[in-house]
């Protein structure tokens, strides 16, 4: 098939790592007797250097013409002063928007090849961990109206942002959640804060609704505090979380955490129709990028997850996922993942070594 690839390689080790996961995809393409066009787009800090702004309308364009968007990272820094309405993570939050993507799609893995690793709790080796976060992503707090800073009538500044969701926005995300729960283990929990915020009281209403439809999904539902606890506490209880903007954030996060390793973790953005957008969990890392030092997997993975969900293509997927685990099952490890008697590759070696293992 005729792939149309948007790539934003963005800022700090995004280049490096897009690079990695375009030839892993090339591979894959040749193998498999697809064709990939690629098209290039500007996004955060190198977006406002070059246009001022870190969404430019050309972006937004590119994006829509894809069948998928692949991202490395933005931000850093150099733009960490610049005022709010211009900052790189507004180009991110508004290409979401612009394509439509309301649900965050984020698996918090353990491999078991890194089993045992120091930086991982003994219980997770012990008992694996595989939980998916999946965040609802253009409404909630972060978008909704009045938001905004006023002074009272003592004269003291006030700052405000609105929570808000309609119920088809719960609903959308909803059933994202129990077709996600289908494919897996047939467990959703719903994560709200019903017991104070009336946002979250409709919120759970409607995802009892749903479930009528999804009678071999078993839910439950969870307050976030408590969400937030029992995550460290015992991530294996959970299967599939679905939960809003802001605690989604934050639980997403979380949950990588747990796993112990940041440059691992893919993840995906999708709508009702229209590209999908894939991209690591992690930052742009600054403090190494440049360096050749970044762990692409996470970036590699992403290009899996894509294949999987907006382009149907499962085997290609599956290829690209065992190619990463003989990988790591070999030794190979970037320095944030390295063990003691493990073999340390930079960010380009580890891009080859995948492609080495790839039928
Ligand atoms: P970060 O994820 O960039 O880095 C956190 C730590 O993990 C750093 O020590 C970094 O070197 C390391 N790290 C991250 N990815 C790695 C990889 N692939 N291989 C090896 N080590 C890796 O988060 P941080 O430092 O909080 O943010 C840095 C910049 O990235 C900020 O400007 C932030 O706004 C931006 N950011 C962008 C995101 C995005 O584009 N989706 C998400 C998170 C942060
Ligand atoms: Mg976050």
């Amino acid at each position: 098939m005729r792939i149309r690839l948007c790539l934003i390689p963005g800022d700090g080790i995004g280049p490096e790592i897009v690079n990695q996961a375009v030839k892993v995809l090339d591979k894959i393409a040749a193998t498999y007797g697809h064709e990939v066009e690629y098209t290039e787009a500007l996004l955060g800090g190198v977006a406002i250097d070059a246009t001022g702004s870190p969404l430019p309308d050309e972006t937004v364009e590119k994006c829509k013409a894809a069948d998928a968007v692949l991202l490395g990272a933005v931000g850093g820094p150099k733009w960490d002063n610049i005022e709010k309405a211009i900052r790189p993570e507004r180009g991110l939050l508004g290409i979401r928007k612009a394509l439509g993507l309301f649900a965050n799609l984020r698996p918090a893995t353990l491999f078991p090849e890194l089993a045992g690793a120091s930086f991982l709790r003994p219980d997770i080796t012990a008992k694996g961990l595989d939980v998916m976060v999946i965040r609802e992503l253009t409404g909630g707090i972060y978008f909704g109206e009045p938001k905004g800073e006023d002074t009272t009538e003592s004269g003291e500044r006030r700052a405000f942002n609105t929570m808000v969701y309609r119920e088809s926005e719960i609903e959308r995300i909803a059933r994202v959640g129990f077709e996600t729960a289908r494919r897996r283990g047939n467990r959703l929990t719903s994560v709200d804060k019903a017991n104070v915020l009336d946002v979250s009281q409709l919120w759970r209403e409607v995802v009892v609704e749903v479930a009528k439809d999804y009678p071999d999904v078993e839910l439950d539902h969870m307050y976030v505090d408590n969400a937030a606890m029992q995550l460290v506490r015992d991530p294996s209880q959970f299967d599939v979380i679905v939960t809003g903007n802001l605690f989604g954030d934050i639980l997403s996060d979380e949950a990588a955490a747990i796993t112990g390793s940041l440059g691992m973790l893919p993840s995906a953005s999708v709508g009702e129709s229209g590209p999908g957008l894939y991209e690591p969990i992690h930052g742009s890392a600054p403090d190494i990028a440049g360096q050749d030092k970044a762990n692409p997997l996470a970036t590699i993975l992403s290009v899996a997850m894509m294949l999987r969900h907006s382009l149907d293509l499962p085997d290609e997927a599956a290829a690209i996922e065992k190619a990463v685990q003989k990988t790591l099952q070999d030794g190979f490890r970037t320095g944030d993942i390295m063990e003691e008697g493990k073999r340390l590759l930079g960010c380009k070696a580890m891009g080859e070594a995948v492609l080495e293992r790839m039928a």
